[in-house]
């Protein structure tokens, strides 16, 4: 079957056509940055606007790139949680009228988990193999951060082994970013700047070095960024700038990187997958391929399109429940929370 994802939660405007193997047809992403940028953060109302006046265009761009019409789909998967509601709004109306005028069934997919899936998209320009359950997987992006082990494309096989107590690592780099006046994403101009940066230049202390836990926390390393800027002022040449950033995101990497192989290597699984848009991170793409080679773990990196929010991993994640002939026609609403929040944690049943 073939299926058009429906993306719109933040502030990308994306659409795609993907089989039920994962195979992408066509990827279409607009991107807000350039509209939000001169606020420093994502204005709510301005999204949905822009979603608005994108969205139709972006799908029927999707779809003349696959070289299919509207009748050659067999279902629409739109991303109804996690997001801004306004912006959710636009794609879950959007994709519901759609299905109604076509007579297509439509899924409401939880954003996080089409992030988690991501791992399983194949582009005829980029070869690559699907994971192999179990895998444990690292999902970090603007809003979340957690480590899963999944059995299975169900959720009902996926397990939470630890997330973030605070920020999201997505979330500490872009109040990095902003901190260092470098706009609004920090994390890919921090990932650029670190690349010629020495990243031992400034001390920063690694959180929660001492715990075992699975556990992430990233505010008080954002506090000491901070802090190193209230000492010694904003960064005054261009090397300090690149230095901090460096020994900021090598900080972060660690982190991510040592919980991420631990976990894998105590739940006995040979693969561990990256996903979420800090995935596109170059730092953490090096170091978790380093370290997974030492620790004899496959490690499965989505190209860096399926690491960013696409409409793609959106498609994949609602074609098991369409193939099922399962169609949310009538039920489909938004929320803010992921459905990530309810499944089992470990050793502490469902919550
Ligand atoms: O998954 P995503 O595209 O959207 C959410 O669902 O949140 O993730 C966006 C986050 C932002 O915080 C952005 O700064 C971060 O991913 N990000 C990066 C990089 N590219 C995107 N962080 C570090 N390095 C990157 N190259
Ligand atoms: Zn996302």
């Amino acid at each position: 079957m073939l299926v058009l994802g429906i993306e719109t939660s933040c502030d990308e405007t994306a659409a795609a056509v993907v089989d039920s193997d994962g195979h992408v047809l066509a990827d279409v992403v607009h991107s807000q940055v350039a509209l939000h940028a001169p606020y420093g953060g994502i204005v709510p109302e301005l999204a949905s606007r822009d979603h608005l006046r994108n969205l139709r265009p972006v799908v029927e761009a999707a779809l003349e790139r696959a070289s299919l019409g509207i009748g050659d789909i067999g279902g629409i998967a739109v991303t109804a949680r996690p997001g801004l509601s306004g912006a959710l709004l636009v794609g879950t109306g959007f994709a519901r009228g759609l299905a109604y005028s076509r007579g297509l069934p439509v899924v409401g997919v939880d954003h996080l988990v089409g992030h988690l899936l991501a791992a399983f998209l194949r582009y005829d320009d980029v070869a690559s193999a699907p994971p192999e359950f179990p895998f444990v997987a690292l999902l970090a992006s603007g809003g979340h951060t957690a480590l899963y082990r999944v059995d299975g494309l169900e959720l009902s096989q996926v397990q939470e082994l630890g997330a973030t107590r605070d920020d999201a690592a997505g979330e500490a780099f872009d109040k990095v970013g902003k901190l260092l006046g470098l706009g609004y994403p920090g994390g890919p101009v921090i990932d650029r700047l670190a690349r010629e940066g020495d990243p031992s230049a400034i001390p920063l202390a690694r959180p929660m070095k001492q715990s075992r836990s699975l556990e992430f926390s990233f505010s008080g390393l954002k506090t000491q960024v901070m802090r190193w800027v209230a000492e010694n002022g904003a960064p005054k040449d261009d090397q300090t700038l690149r230095d901090l950033c460096a020994s900021f995101q090598r900080v972060v990497v660690d982190s991510l990187v040592k919980k991420a192989v631990t976990a894998a290597t105590g739940e006995r699984v040979g693969t561990l997958v990256l996903a979420g848009g800090v995935a596109a991170n170059s730092g953490l793409r090096q170091h978790a391929r380093e370290a997974a080679e030492r620790a004899s773990l496959a490690l499965v990196v989505p190209p860096l399109r399926a690491c960013t929010d696409n409409a793609a991993m959106i498609a994949f994640a609602g074609s098991t429940r369409l193939a099922r002939g399962e169609d949310d026609r009538f039920t489909l609403e938004t929320s803010p929370h992921t459905a990530l929040l309810q499944v089992t944690r470990k050793g502490r049943g469902r919550r």
